[in-house]
């Protein structure tokens, strides 16, 4: 298990308006006393990004962003920098996020470079894996999950603060989950693989499980080995659910 203090980290996806912060500065306040216990992160909207942040500093929420370019700033349209998102009051960013990966056509070799980008930036990566019901169908979710591993982490991660998310495609907003051996076979071998890659500094990074958590399978998910806490999407956006599924580990 981890040494660093386990993260909850809410992914918002592309859903939010300004509105929806009000349900964060509850949350928040629920939470104050836990949160040096355990880390609770919002990845909310961009757009978001810097009322959130500016509302609740210092409330222990943190907040990250779900991509980045790689580059600090230039002509490229619509993009965001990790400079930008830093300034916007991310800590952290999700990157890779099999939604970019399907959608977007992102392959190992960006999300790399793109993790490259948010280390200078100060950002905090949270690097999501996960193979597809096919590949898992046929026996091969370990293969593909370490090549993966191995693939998005560049060796500039040494010693660094990230996070890697196992987030099986087929689980994700699908209402299924994996058994908890499925998900401490694949944490288990995410484990060897960081500390392959980065040596006794392979220990310290938090293996987060996302794909369908609710705060009815929380506790179950969260028996698994080396969970070091969840990336939650469609249950975050209800500061209720969210609050039991931080509860439940
Ligand atoms: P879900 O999404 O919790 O809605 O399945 C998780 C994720 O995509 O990060």
């Amino acid at each position: 298990m981890s040494h660093v203090r386990p993260l909850i980290a809410g992914n918002w996806k592309m859903n939010g308006l300004s509105a929806d912060v009000d349900s964060i500065a509850d949350l928040a306040a629920r939470f104050e006393e836990r949160v040096p216990a355990t880390r609770v992160a919002i990845c909310p909207p961009a757009t978001l990004l810097m009322e959130m942040s500016r509302r609740l500093a210092g409330r222990g929420v943190e907040f990250g962003a779900q991509d980045c370019r790689m580059e600090s700033a230039g002509a490229f349209t619509g993009d965001l920098s990790p400079e930008m998102l830093a300034d916007a009051g991310a800590h952290l960013v999700i990157l890779g996020h099999s939604e970019r990966r399907a959608y977007h056509r992102e392959t190992d070799a960006d999300v790399a470079a793109k993790v490259g980008g948010a280390l200078r930036a100060g950002l905090e990566p949270i690097v999501c894996v996960g193979e597809d019901e096919s590949q898992r169908d046929a026996g091969r979710a370990v293969e593909v999950v370490t090549s993966q591993v191995r693939g998005s982490l560049p060796s500039a991660l040494g010693g660094k603060p990230f996070c890697v998310a196992y987030e099986p495609v087929w689980a994700i907003g699908s209402g299924r989950t994996p058994t908890v051996d499925q998900i401490s076979e694949v944490h288990r071998a995410i484990r060897r693989e960081l500390l392959e890659l980065f040596g006794e500094s392979g220990r310290q990074p938090p293996i987060l499980y996302g794909g369908s958590v609710k705060p009815q399978n929380a506790g179950e998910v969260f028996s698994a080995a080396e969970v070091g806490g969840a990336l939650v999407g469609g249950a975050s956006l209800l500061a209720r659910d969210f609050g039991a599924i931080i509860e439940a580990f």
